[in-house]
């Protein structure tokens, strides 16, 4: 094989790996993403067939002996190739796409309904009371029961972001002012990577969330855990968190932080990222957050740089989060 042949073998694979993975259309995990890959894929197998038959004209014209070319009516060429195969080639297209459109839209008996709204640069999330069970609150994570529809309603308090998770559905944009709807379902239990989708601002980049998809009984488990509150009596850096002003934008359920600004807090400690994505949830980027309020972490996080913060006010705020749990 010709090490042009093995490079462009390589080049066309590499490509492929990124179709599959927790942050791809490509790779779906629900009904709503199967029928939007499906679509994905007819629109791209007729792009390539039209790209080769303009190629096969194309060499045609550059490389056939001009001695042996078939003359051709142009009203004969206009007429067919301008007019009827587009228009054909294009209906159809549209029919297929639209009858997509329309099937990922309709609304589900009893879905399972949850409130997102986008924030520069993070998420609120929403799960609203039902059967018993208080409404639960949280931030930058979004867990999904297997099998259940799930309808979203999407909102947004300063400009338009777009809420999107790729394995399990479309995007649709948050506009401030106007209330959207999103449905899907997820099928397979997983982990995935939802993105603002829409440019937002500096933050944009980093103004992602993590999915997951479990089966009903864990997800039940998990929506109960979160409306439980822990009891912070003894904890010194409650004193802190309110005295440096942290509880004028953050929230900490049962205790009297209550701003609403920034994300809430309660049961912190369990999220899987910082900053709406913006590097994992552990020991050191919590406190590296806390030192410049997230300004090395996430450039352009709009908390104030609290600088002044003594390593011990530091230390305080650090243990009392990883103390929400
Ligand atoms: Cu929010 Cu981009």
């Amino acid at each position: 094989m010709s090490a042009v042949l093995r490079a462009a073998c390589a080049a066309a694979f590499s490509s492929l790996a990124a179709c599959a993975g927790e942050q791809s259309a490509l790779d779906p995990r629900g009904p709503v993403a199967e029928s939007i890959a499906a679509l994905w894929w007819v629109l791209c197998a007729g792009a390539l067939f039209i790209l080769l038959i303009v190629m096969g004209v194309v060499f045609y014209a550059m490389f056939r002996d001009p001695d042996r070319r078939r003359p051709v009516s142009p009203t004969a060429v206009l007429i067919g190739a301008g007019l009827v195969f587009p228009t054909a080639v294009l209906t159809a297209l549209l029919i297929y796409g639209t009858a997509v459109g329309r099937a990922i839209i309709r609304p589900a008996e009893q879905p399972l309904r949850i409130e997102v709204t986008g924030h520069r640069w993070w998420w609120e999330v929403r799960y609203p009371a039902a059967a018993g069970r208080p409404e639960v609150l949280t931030a930058n994570e979004l867990r999904l029961p297997i099998g259940v529809p799930i309808e979203f309603t999407i909102r947004s308090v300063d400009v338009i972001h777009s809420f999107w998770i790729p394995n399990l559905g479309g995007k649709v944009d948050m506009i401030p002012g106007q209330t959207n709807t999103l449905r899907l379902a997820a099928t397979q239990a997983g982990r995935f990577r939802g993105q603002c989708s829409e440019f937002c601002g500096i933050g944009h980049s980093r103004m992602s969330f993590v999915a997951i998809a479990e089966p009903r009984s864990q997800f039940d488990a998990w929506l109960r855990a979160r409306a439980e509150i822990a009891s912070l009596d003894s904890n010194a850096g409650l004193g802190v968190f309110v005295d440096r002003g942290c509880a004028g934008c953050h929230a900490i359920a049962g205790t009297a932080a209550s701003g609403s600004g920034a994300p809430v807090l309660t049961h912190f400690a369990d999220r899987p990222t910082i900053g709406a994505g913006a590097a994992d949830n552990s020991p050191e980027s919590l406190r590296t957050w806390l030192v410049d309020h997230g300004r090395t972490l996430k450039p352009g996080s709009l908390g104030p740089a609290r600088r002044e913060l003594s390593s011990e006010d530091v230390e305080a705020l650090a243990a009392l989060l990883e103390q929400l749990r």
